[in-house]
């Protein structure tokens, strides 16, 4: 339980608030980089702050803010350049940086005046990293863009998908260090919803450790193997605001105090006759959240977590809760929440920000293994094994995946539409739908 006072603290985002500076002190990943193939400029809305996200003529990612440093208009409405984003009410051309390089009136009027060297707009900087934008927000000096381990896998298919969650972050991030929730969210109500009334192993012992990067949490079931990975690594809440599940991230990433964007990012590796599969992009999708009759959508895994985090309310009163044994990670989460708030408010870096590049590079991270792994069967073998053959007929954690996207992993994967095994699997897939 927190009083009302440590639950704002905890919930709010904005510039200048303890949690908002803590999370500046992080690059966070906030689209698509195939997103922008079609549609180059769009607003982006970030830890309460309204900007606008652009790729232009020449490649070059920006992020602004979103209304002009001239007379306030929406650059999301704006044109790309070869260089920069040009204002469509007066055509002032702002760069990456947030100079004003073209005033086209004024440079035209008072070329002497230079008016524009004293005019600029706030602007943060972006990295493209496997298929994923980030961005840091904060102070300078600007620390290293960690590179996951998993970012730098081949021989397998990425995909992003992006849903928009109407409520705070953060009990979407306290889901990631809450193991109790799959037996009975994702097991037993997930049978539930499917008509029956088995129940799943029960969870027997829980153990909750930080790590370098996180908290992880481990657990044992009943019927689980000695020695399991479950038990020895665990998964990790990835600080400060993902889920580390060892084929795939989740982010959840603060829009505003009510709003969250959750970025899923999902690696697949291919069965072992498949030759290795090279993407030249990697496809972001939209999952829905919400279905016809106006009720949230629950017959994916992701889908579930996120009726779990909106009926908590549009920000969860942790006032008003009773926490159980289950919830050791999540107070030791909090607790180190509010620990690095205070080191922030000192000047010094809180937990996991990454300043030495050779680290960067390719940061390890310890992951669940369970045998077999996808890529130590053949395709045969997948059609045959439980878990994969499922995920051949649809997308296990996401609805709404677009049948292009499920074609083209179908394929990497080495299988037609229509799960036959294709002759010449794994050549280069073309440019993937966003
Ligand atoms: S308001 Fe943007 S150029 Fe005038
Ligand atoms: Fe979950």
């Amino acid at each position: 339980m927190l009083t009302t006072e440590q639950n704002r603290m905890i919930t709010q985002v904005g510039a200048g608030t303890p949690m908002g500076e803590l999370l500046r002190r992080y690059w966070i990943p906030f689209a698509g980089a195939s997103e922008f193939d079609e549609k180059p400029v769009r607003a982006v809305r970030l830890l309460g702050e309204d900007l606008v996200a652009y790729r232009d003529g020449s490649g070059t990612f920006g992020l602004i803010n979103r209304q002009c440093p001239h007379r306030r208009a929406d650059l999301s409405y704006g044109f790309i350049e070869a260089c920069g984003l040009r204002c469509n009410y007066h055509g002032w051309l702002m760069d990456e940086a947030g100079h004003v390089i073209e005033m086209p009136y004024d440079d035209t009027a008072n070329p002497a005046q230079n008016l524009k060297a004293k005019a600029s707009t706030k602007a943060y900087p972006v990295k493209e990293l496997a298929g994923l934008l980030f961005t840091y927000m904060g102070p300078a000096p600007v620390p290293e863009l960690p590179v996951w381990a998993p970012f730098t896998w081949t021989g397998g298919f990425r995909q992003i998908v992006k849903s928009d969650v109407p409520c705070n972050w953060f009990q979407c991030q306290e889901n990631s260090c809450d193991p109790v929730h799959f037996e009975w969210m994702h097991d037993n109500w997930g049978a539930r919803l499917e008509g029956r009334d088995d129940n799943s192993a029960k969870h027997l012992q829980l153990d909750f450790v930080e790590t370098d990067f996180g908290h992880a949490y481990r657990r044992i079931r009943e019927g689980q193997e000695e020695g399991s990975s479950l038990w020895t690594v665990g998964r990790l809440a990835l600080w400060p605001l993902a889920f580390y599940l060892g084929e795939h991230f989740e982010w959840r990433v603060p829009v505003d105090d009510e709003n969250t964007l959750s970025i899923a990012w999902f690696f697949e590796q291919s069965p072992k006759d498949v030759a290795p599969v090279m993407q030249d992009k990697v496809p972001v999708w939209i999952s829905p959240i919400v279905d016809d009759t106006g009720r949230w959508i629950t017959t994916h895994v992701i889908n579930q977590d996120i009726v779990a985090w909106v009926g908590q309310g549009r920000i969860a009163d942790r006032s008003q809760e009773f926490l159980a044994a289950s919830d050791r990670g999540i107070v030791m989460m909090r607790r180190r929440y509010f620990e690095d708030m205070k080191r922030v408010e000192q000047g010094l870096d809180p937990k996991g920000v990454i300043r030495d590049p050779q680290l960067a590079r390719c940061v390890p991270l310890d992951r669940v293994l369970l045998p077999p792994l996808p890529g130590d069967l053949t395709r045969e073998q997948w059609k045959k094994h439980p878990g994969l053959s499922r995920k051949l007929i649809d997308h296990r954690h996401c609805a709404g995946q677009p049948a292009k996207v499920r074609q083209d992993y179908l394929r990497a994967m080495g299988f037609g539409p229509d799960l036959s095994l294709l002759p010449n699997a794994g050549q280069k897939l073309e440019t993937q739908v966003s």
